[in-house]
């Protein structure tokens, strides 16, 4: 299958904005982007450290881009550092007329600790849809158990759990009854350096269930997922896992050739890396627990100091 004669279900190698040229209008269900946070992190072709009217000038373009080439109930998900986030958000509404159903924050543990200031703990990431009254969301296929069934045991507590809602948690182990499931702060741990599910060769490896939550939500199976920064190729890897068609740009030729060696070791149908539900591991209530508290699994060396998610040179 392609699109306008671009190849869908591979990554392309190359700038998006090239990409993103030749595709048609309204050609993808759903958008979803990492791109760089422009906070000086160390990627093997592109650099990130640009003046701030630079990077928003390009951000506009691309993201103006994304908007073209999305259905007119298509939507679009995009990964942001504390740094950007206020500006792309406000660009993608007032100016580009999307449409912010929520301002998702996504917390991790295993960030790189900072000796002068907190950890860097969470991204955001905007969920934007091109027509609030038509877009796609698929409830059923994102629910959590409540913390009233997780944490309580409560019998009333519905069996078909219920959608993540917004709570601002510090730190699950801090909490007396664990980590909500119900949550817009998301809790994934980082992919770190001893999971299973990493890839090793590159810092900014999303886990696979984080976009299994966005593509299950935002689209049907046979839809068009497009990443315009395909990294390591998560967001393509969880597409094809659920059975999206996908479409993939990546710049660095050696991230790309990487991208096709994982997409090709995937079929239709694999389960997604990484625990489901990491919320199971919340601890004992005075009612006593019904699931059994499990622990993370810990890093057994440091994180690597160029981390983006808690990015090295960041830490004064
Ligand atoms: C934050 S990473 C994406 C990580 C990805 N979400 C994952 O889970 O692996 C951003 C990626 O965008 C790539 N990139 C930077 N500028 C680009 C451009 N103009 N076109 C395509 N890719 C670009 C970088 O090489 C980098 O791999």
């Amino acid at each position: 299958m392609s699109r306008n004669g671009i190849q869908l279900d591979r990554v392309h190698q190359g700038d998006c904005l090239a990409l993103l040229g030749r595709l048609p209008d309204a050609s993808a269900h759903l958008a979803f982007a990492d791109p760089p946070f422009n906070i000086g992190y160390d990627y093997d072709t592109y650099d990130d450290r640009r003046s701030s009217d630079d990077y928003l000038a390009w951000s506009r373009r691309w993201m103006g881009e994304v908007v073209r080439v999305l259905r007119p109930d298509g939507t679009f998900w995009l990964a942001i550092g504390d740094e950007y986030a206020a500006e792309l958000k406000v660009l993608a509404t007032r100016e580009l007329g999307l449409t912010c159903r929520s301002w998702v924050v996504w917390y991790y543990t295993f960030g790189v600790h900072c000796k002068q200031k907190f950890a860097r703990s969470h991204a955001h990431i905007f969920h934007f849809v091109k027509d609030p009254a038509a877009f796609t969301f698929n409830v059923d296929a994102i629910r959590v158990p409540s913390a009233r069934e997780l944490v309580y045991g409560d019998k009333r507590a519905s069996p078909t759990g219920r959608l993540p809602d917004d709570t601002w948690i510090l730190r699950p182990q801090d909490l007396p009854d664990g980590f909500g499931a119900a949550s817009d702060t998301w809790y994934f741990p980082r992919v770190c350096g001893t999971f299973k599910e990493r890839s090793g060769w590159h810092g900014c490896q999303m886990p696979e269930q984080l976009l299994g939550r966005i593509i299950r939500a935002s689209s049907h199976a046979g839809d068009v997922v497009l990443d315009p920064f395909a990294g390591s190729g998560t967001t393509l890897a969880v597409a094809k896992k659920l059975g999206r068609s996908f479409l993939g740009c990546e710049l660095s030729e050696s991230y790309a050739a990487r991208v096709t060696e994982r997409l090709g070791t995937i079929s239709v149908g694999d389960p997604l890396d990484g625990a489901a539900e990491p919320l199971k591991s919340a601890p004992a209530t005075k009612d006593g627990r019904r699931l059994t508290a499990k622990r993370q699994p810990r890093p057994k060396r440091k994180p690597s100091a160029t981390a983006r998610r808690g990015k090295a040179t960041l830490v004064k």
